[in-house]
């Protein structure tokens, strides 16, 4: 695993919060552990590893992959999605995620599983790529990318080391053009999350020449997904208070609670954007 140090103030808060064995906890015991993405629901009560499957089998629709595609994951928390692809298309799974913690659960999973040949795993961000020109044929993220304060620079980043024709897909939660600075202040405060606006990813991916091939919306699943951790969160609180530090617990639920009520509302969104170069 290569290693690059070149990271901004952003990028070390997002680290530290990753790496924090409260939010480990949180993504293990109440996300699922494999996926840490929103899910695809087809009822609200439908199990949540499900649904999220369901994200990433619907983003795999969309594409044409085989076992010659090189894929770069970005933030590719844990690496579920990687395995998932290299299992089912045998296809080669760069993942590049900010998080150490992450990353040696990605390597362990992926040796347990005999897919080391399939998925290599780089400590990197997203604004600075540690790959060279043209060397993939998709990048793919799942709710990540709003993590970045300069969008601009993850977009020229990813033309750069798309080969011709490349695909680039991402899930992301995104603002309303309604929203107001409170309300926007009140759902980033937590996380270092850098909401954007649909109309910023898309002049940023026409300044990169990508052409636009879908932009589907999901957003009523913003609600069913935040809804159903926070019930699972509270179940666990109940049975287990040493989970995770009151601190974290108390944040983490008025965040969950913030985005539902935001998704309700239609504050923000969640839409999938697919473009090609
Ligand atoms: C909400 S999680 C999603 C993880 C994964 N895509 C999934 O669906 O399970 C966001 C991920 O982005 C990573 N991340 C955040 N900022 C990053 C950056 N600047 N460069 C690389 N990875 C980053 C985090 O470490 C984390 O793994």
């Amino acid at each position: 695993m290569h290693e690059n140090r070149e990271f901004s103030d952003t990028n070390k808060q997002v680290q530290v919060y990753y790496d924090q064995s409260d939010t480990h906890n949180f993504y293990q015991k109440v996300s699922g552990g494999e996926h840490v993405h929103i899910g695809l629901f087809q009822h609200p009560n439908e199990d949540l590893e499900v649904a999220k499957k369901r994200t990433t089998e619907y983003m795999t629709s969309l594409l044409n992959i085989d076992d010659k595609c090189r894929i770069l994951d970005l933030g590719a928390g844990y690496g579920g999605t990687a395995r998932y692809l290299a299992k089912t298309y045998s296809s080669r799974v760069s993942c590049l995620n900010i998080s150490k913690m992450q990353n040696a659960i990605n390597l362990q999973r992926n040796q347990e599983q005999e897919l080391t040949s399939f998925i290599d795993v780089q400590e990197g961000t997203f604004e600075q790529l540690p790959y060279s020109n043209s060397s993939f044929d998709v990048i793919w993220s799942q709710d990540a990318i709003y993590h970045s304060t300069t969008p601009e620079k993850v977009f020229q980043e990813c033309s750069r080391v798309l080969g011709d024709e490349g695909e680039l897909i991402f899930s992301v939660v995104m603002l309303d053009d309604s929203i107001s600075t409170e309300n926007q202040q009140k759902l980033t405060q937590y996380y270092s999350l850098n909401l954007q606006y649909l109309q910023t990813y898309r002049h940023l991916a026409e300044e990169m020449n990508f052409c636009e091939s879908k932009i589907v919306d999901f957003s009523e699943n913003i609600q069913i997904n935040y809804s159903r951790l926070l019930e699972k969160m509270e179940v666990l609180q109940a049975e287990n208070n040493q989970l995770w530090s009151l601190d974290f617990y108390t944040k983490m639920k008025q965040r969950l609670l913030d985005w539902v009520d935001a998704g309700e509302k239609g504050l923000i969104h969640w839409k999938i954007l697919h473009f090609q170069k």
